[in-house]
């Protein structure tokens, strides 16, 4: 078999390499997760050498400075060696080092930092002694680009900074000194020291024992024994409250949002059992989330044992809780079973886009799920207009180039299209163990396309050449467009609103229906408008629905594209408040690149707010918008 195949050749060495292949497939969680070895888990992104040395734990011990905001401690690694290997490289940006040891002989160890590359920063590499297996790194990262400190204004109390981080995709090798390849899996742990007001929550779980310490300071304890992908550890710092939701699941948040955020998550434990009962268990203890800041800039990350949030999925009605669906969904398909590397990103979030229909099917039905998957539709057709047809693959070529390139629909909802496929083919009699079996098989694990494909001929196919031929297996994953048996979208799903788009065209306002519409419905009939409307049409709609005044921010988002797209002024205060109240990047950098492209009325607006609102935006937000706008 392919697989067995794969992981006997490519088990790693020290104490793998003896291992025989299933003995690796059985191995407990805490065991070494083996590095992948074929030419396709190669990752392009990353300096580290694992044939020759790879981390297997990296343990921190972190004093975070809030007046200084930097970081600073030690990161203490556990390595694999292959017997001659004299270094080990490392992944860097932008931390200073100032010194490395053999944590077991407290001798120095010899070590370099590379050239830099623009997307990668830059390799570390420590000279390993004959006998090192533990290296110590002292080191301290000011401006680390995963790292976004805020000021109390910047939160919902506004008394108390706050910090947190994300890592997807390569951020985290500004503050955390280890090998940043998704196929390099690493269990964890960490002493997080922080002011005495503040609360430190990590992605792992906490240990009961809290020091208090000299100097009005505190240090948290936490660990994670199942080997993750780098990118997943995440630590967030401020005035932070607990609510538990169900026996395995809670929310953090800051005081002041706590109650609405409960309120908002209270289906989040029935959501867990649902996921179980399709995709098999729930492998990481607890399923908690901290709602953040509003610059965080994402909707979710998927941290385990701690879904990060952005503040604005509260609507007060639940219309935008599929986000959750979509990282408690993560708890499989990415963080079980991981892209090896950022070209197979698609396994990440297509996996996660089709099993979150899945979940929203089961609890909201089958209408909610049909429209969800229905605007999804409409969003690949988008993004199969906008990328080049080589990066319409879903095994997409990123060397050279940011990951961040490939973060686009075509992983998300070509992804999911696929799945579907396969679904509509074969049943979900059988579609269904299939899914379980691929995350079971390769739970805390790297997974590349061709293993899903292989496992899709092991599993389903079996031969049936007919059924070889329905799929079109390869011309899905790696060839660029959408092959022609994907599943169209229900037509019946949006009937009433097409039948109002339609009308709009005619002159005719939803008045009487859209009261009464559900957020997905109020966004496919914004989004299925014609681009261009008239400043009478466009008056006409906000005077009807009040638009400019809308709290759902991801109708307020589709509103503001249409009005930035036809130069209506009208909407500008809006547009100026919504960049200033958020920092999600799905919502603030189409808008300012929309607005940057239209020179004479768009790119004065955006010159006029981009300092305005900057300080809001998380360092992966304004790495890209400075080069547009200044600092
Ligand atoms: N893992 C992603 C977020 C991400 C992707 C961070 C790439 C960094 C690089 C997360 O699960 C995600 O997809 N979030 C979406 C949620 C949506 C699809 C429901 C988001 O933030 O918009
Ligand atoms: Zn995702």
């Amino acid at each position: 078999m392919l697989f067995q195949r794969t992981l006997l050749l490519t088990a790693a060495f020290g104490s793998v390499a003896f291992m025989t292949a299933s003995a690796v497939a059985a191995a407990p969680a805490a065991a070494v997760s083996p590095v992948l070895m074929t030419a396709d888990a190669a990752d392009p992104h990353s300096f580290a050498r694992p044939r020759e040395a790879r981390v297997t734990h990296v343990d921190l011990d972190l004093r975070f400075d809030f007046a200084a905001r930097q970081v600073s401690g030690t990161a203490t690694l556990d390595i694999d060696r292959r017997p001659g290997a004299r270094a080990i490289v490392l992944d860097s940006d932008g931390y200073q080092v100032t010194t490395v040891t053999d944590a077991a002989t407290g001798k120095p160890l010899g070590f370099a930092f590379g050239a830099k590359d623009q997307n990668l920063g830059r390799p570390l590499t420590i000279q390993l002694a004959a006998a090192t297996r533990k290296v110590r790194i002292a080191y301290s990262a000011s401006n680390a680009a995963a790292l976004q400190w805020l000021t109390p204004q910047q939160t919902a109390g506004k008394r108390q900074p706050f910090l947190f981080s994300q890592g997807e995709a390569i951020l985290n090798r500004s503050w955390i000194p280890t090998q940043d390849s998704p196929g390099i899996r690493q269990t964890w742990s960490a002493r997080i020291n922080v002011p005495i007001e503040l609360t430190a929550v990590m992605s792992g779980l906490r240990s009961d024992e809290v020091n208090v310490t000299n100097g009005g300071r505190r240090t948290y304890e936490f660990h994670m024994d199942k080997p993750v992908a780098p990118y997943l550890i995440a630590i967030a710092i401020g005035d932070l409250k607990f609510q538990p939701l169900g026996p395995r699941t809670g929310v953090w948040a800051e005081p002041a949002t706590l109650p609405a955020a409960a309120k908002e998550l209270e289906d989040t434990e029935k959501m867990v059992a649902t996921a179980e009962r399709l995709f098999g268990p729930y492998r990481w203890g607890r399923y908690d989330m901290i709602v953040l800041p509003p610059s965080f800039p994402f909707g979710g990350m998927e941290n385990p044992t701690l879904t990060f949030l952005t503040p604005t999925f509260i609507a007060g009605d639940k219309s935008l809780v599929s986000l959750i669906a979509h990282e408690l969904a993560h708890s499989w398909s990415g963080n079980l079973a991981t892209n090896a590397t950022w070209a197979d990103f698609w396994l990440n979030e297509g996996t996660t886009t089709y099993a979150t229909s899945r979940i929203v099917e089961a609890i909201y039905g089958k209408r909610v799920a049909d429209q969800q998957i229905a605007l999804g539709i409409d969003s690949l057709d988008g993004e199969l207009k906008a990328q080049a047809a080589p990066d319409t693959r879903l095994a997409i070529d990123l060397k050279g180039r940011n990951p961040d390139d490939g973060m686009t629909d075509i992983a998300y909802e070509k992804g999911a299209a696929f799945l579907r496929v396969l679904e509509k083919e074969v049943g979900r009699a059988r579609f269904d163990p299939f899914l379980r079996k691929w995350f079971a098989d390769h739970a805390f694990q790297p997974v590349t396309s061709a293993m899903f494909v292989a496992a899709v001929r092991r599993d389903l196919v079996r031969g049936n050449p007919a059924l070889e031929r329905r799929l079109q297996l390869d011309r899905w994953v790696y060839q660029p467009g959408l092959p022609a048996n994907a599943v169209p979208a229900d037509a019946q799903a949006f009937a009433e609103v097409d039948a109002a788009v339609a009308a709009h065209a005619r002159g005719t306002l939803p008045t009487a229906t859209w009261a009464r519409w559900t957020t997905d419905e109020r966004l496919r009939f914004l989004n299925r408008l014609p681009r261009q409307q008239t400043r009478a049409s466009l008056d006409a709609l906000d005077r009807a629905f009040g638009l400019n005044a809308i709290g759902n921010d991801e109708v307020r988002f589709a509103w503001l594209s249409l009005a930035v797209a036809n130069r209506y002024d009208a909407a500008v205060p809006a547009l100026d408040a919504f960049l200033k109240a958020q920092g999600r990047r799905k919502f603030v950098r189409p808008l300012l690149l929309a607005l940057n492209k239209d020179q004479s009325w768009g790119r004065p607006i955006a010159l006029r707010l981009y300092p305005q609102a900057r300080a809001l935006y998380h360092p992966l937000v304004t790495g890209e918008l400075d080069k547009l706008f200044g600092a």
